[in-house]
């Protein structure tokens, strides 16, 4: 959709009810699609992803393969995973319907999993449909249901990039509170591959290094989004190492970012 046109449905509080429709065009066409049993409902996935069951499936285990290769690289540098006789923790926070997470127990049988989201339905639905996870509802803003230093590995792919400014620093240091010391975050963000996307005043903002936030719709929801400029994440994470900015090779591709605490 053109930028103008998004802007005007932004400013008239428009954008969540024509998502909305977009949703239900998107259904129609989906009905011609294979839909195995073991599926959220197909708004879950909508909302989460893009509604293309053969997708979400296959893309999901693509995703967690990527990640493993990332954290078995990262972690291993800081020796964590040398430690013996000790499962590790890892946490999916804003693990949606359990798109990535459904996989992890087979592919990181190494470690307990834990998933977080804010949305009680989706807890609900991994609670009874995928095993080998624990699964927590936490509230838009913190705290999360852990103690301190509880988890080696901590992964939240697009879920920064729906929350306000305000979030962004309250949830970097919730999440930096129950990571280990020495344990890693691992994000994807928006970038510079989004750039394009952003109206003339909001590239100025994202150009000094600001975060832009479009938060005319609900905070968490797919439809309020955030672009998150380099400069704005190492704020967010000062004072910890950087290990990894990763930009995106394609347009429309977040940044991948890893984060070690210090
Ligand atoms: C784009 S979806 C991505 C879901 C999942 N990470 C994936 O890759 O399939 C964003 C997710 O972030 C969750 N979310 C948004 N705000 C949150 C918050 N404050 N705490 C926990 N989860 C949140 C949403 O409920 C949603 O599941």
């Amino acid at each position: 959709m053109k930028k103008w046109f998004i802007g005007i449905l932004r400013k008239f509080h428009l954008m969540k009810s024509v998502d909305f429709l977009r949703y239900g065009l998107h259904y129609i066409k989906s009905k011609h699609n294979h839909r195995t049993e073991n599926l959220p409902p197909s708004y879950f996935i909508y909302e989460t992803y893009q509604l293309d069951y053969d997708k979400y499936l296959k893309d999901g285990k693509d995703t967690a393969l990527w990640l493993r290769d990332y954290f078995a690289k990262y972690l291993t540098v800081n020796n964590i995973m040398a430690e013996e006789n000790k499962k590790k923790t890892i946490l999916d926070w804003g693990c949606g319907p359990g798109r990535v997470i459904r996989n992890m127990p087979e592919l990181m049988p190494d470690f307990d999993i834990y998933g977080a989201d804010y949305n009680e339905k989706y807890i609900d639905w991994n609670k009874q449909h995928i095993q080998n996870v624990k699964f927590y509802k936490n509230n838009l803003t913190p705290p999360l249901p852990f103690k301190e230093e509880s988890f080696d590995i901590i992964y939240a792919i697009s879920v920064f990039t729906h929350l306000s400014e305000e979030n962004h620093f309250a949830w970097s240091q919730e999440l930096l509170r129950v990571l280990k010391k020495g344990g890693i975050i691992f994000l994807t963000l928006h970038g510079d591959a989004f750039k394009d996307k952003l109206l003339k005043k909001e590239l100025q903002l994202y150009d000094a290094g600001k975060l832009v936030v479009r938060d005319s719709n609900k905070e968490g929801h797919r439809t309020f989004a955030a672009f998150q400029p380099e400069k704005f994440v190492r704020q967010m994470f000062i004072g910890n190492e950087i290990v990894l900015h990763e930009k995106a090779k394609r347009k429309s591709q977040q940044d991948v970012w890893i984060i070690r605490k210090s």
